[in-house]
């Protein structure tokens, strides 16, 4: 496999719930080390664009690839395992375990085995990493408290932060700076940019904040009523007729 070659391919993807078509034939790729952001309105189907590509639904029609491999079918904890991990709209972290109790819990997601969850380490041999992604995140401070006790943006953080114990060569992000104070949104802007130049990886990021995903984002993909209407650059995309009407103009 070239080096040019997708992290992820998408085609032809389509999802339909009763008379909705929620995703109407999707194709698009990623390349590596890109961060592509995924805008357009409520309900236009990018979480649900997501949950197909990463077997939380399973599409009506169409094809995924990461990394070349066929993974249309395949469960998300499948995904997981393949090194991809995703952040949901909602937030997913455990109220009532502590910050680096969840970290740990998101990484034995993707390494662990039954008998090892059973039988190994309590923490699965994965505190140091956790130790590291928390440091990384700038939650030190917060590694020992509920996670449930933390503001509603340091516990984005800690979900996000949870997505990088998968090792991930791709991160899928669904909102990671939805409701997230301003200082909050810069910090987790200039972590997730900081991670890409140093490790490479690759974002797709659903984000509703346009500063956040036009300084984030090398590409920017727009979606309504299911469908690519556009794919570009920032500047491209801010200037795009269709998309003032169907999305920034309103
Ligand atoms: N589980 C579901 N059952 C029925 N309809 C759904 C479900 N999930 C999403 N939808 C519908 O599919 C469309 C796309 O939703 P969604 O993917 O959440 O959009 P977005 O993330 O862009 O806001 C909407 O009309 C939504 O109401
Ligand atoms: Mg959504």
């Amino acid at each position: 496999m070239s080096a040019a070659s997708p992290v992820l391919s998408v085609r032809d993807l389509s999802k339909t719930f009763g008379a909705i078509k929620a995703v109407d034939g999707v194709s698009f790729d990623v390349r590596p080390g890109e961060i592509l952001g995924l805008i357009g309105p409520n309900g236009s189907g990018k979480s649900t664009l997501f949950n197909c590509i990463l077997g939380q639904l399973k599409p009506d029609t169409g094809h995924v690839e990461v990394n070349g491999r066929d993974v249309s079918g395949r469960r998300a904890c499948d995904l997981n395992k393949l090194g991809v991990g995703r952040t949901f709209q909602q937030l997913s972290v455990f109220p009532q375990m502590t910050v680096l109790d969840n970290i740990i819990v998101a990484g034995q997601e993707h390494r662990g085995t039954m008998l090892g969850r059973l039988f190994g380490a309590p923490d699965a041999g994965l505190a140091g990493e956790a130790d590291r992604m928390i440091d990384f995140f700038r939650l030190t401070h917060l590694r020992d408290q509920m996670a449930g006790s933390l503001s509603y943006g340091q516990q984005k953080l800690v979900d996000a932060a949870m997505a990088f114990m998968a090792g991930p060569s791709l991160v899928l992000l669904d909102e990671p700076a939805g409701g997230v104070n301003l200082t909050m949104l810069a910090g987790l802007k200039e972590r997730l940019s900081t991670y890409n130049r140093e490790h490479g990886t690759t974002f797709v990021v659903i984000e509703h904040n346009m500063e956040f995903v036009m300084s984030l984002c090398s590409r920017i993909i727009v979606l309504a009523e299911g469908r690519v209407i556009a794919e570009g650059g920032p500047e491209e995309i801010r200037s795009n007729q269709t998309v003032i009407d169907a999305y920034l103009g309103g």
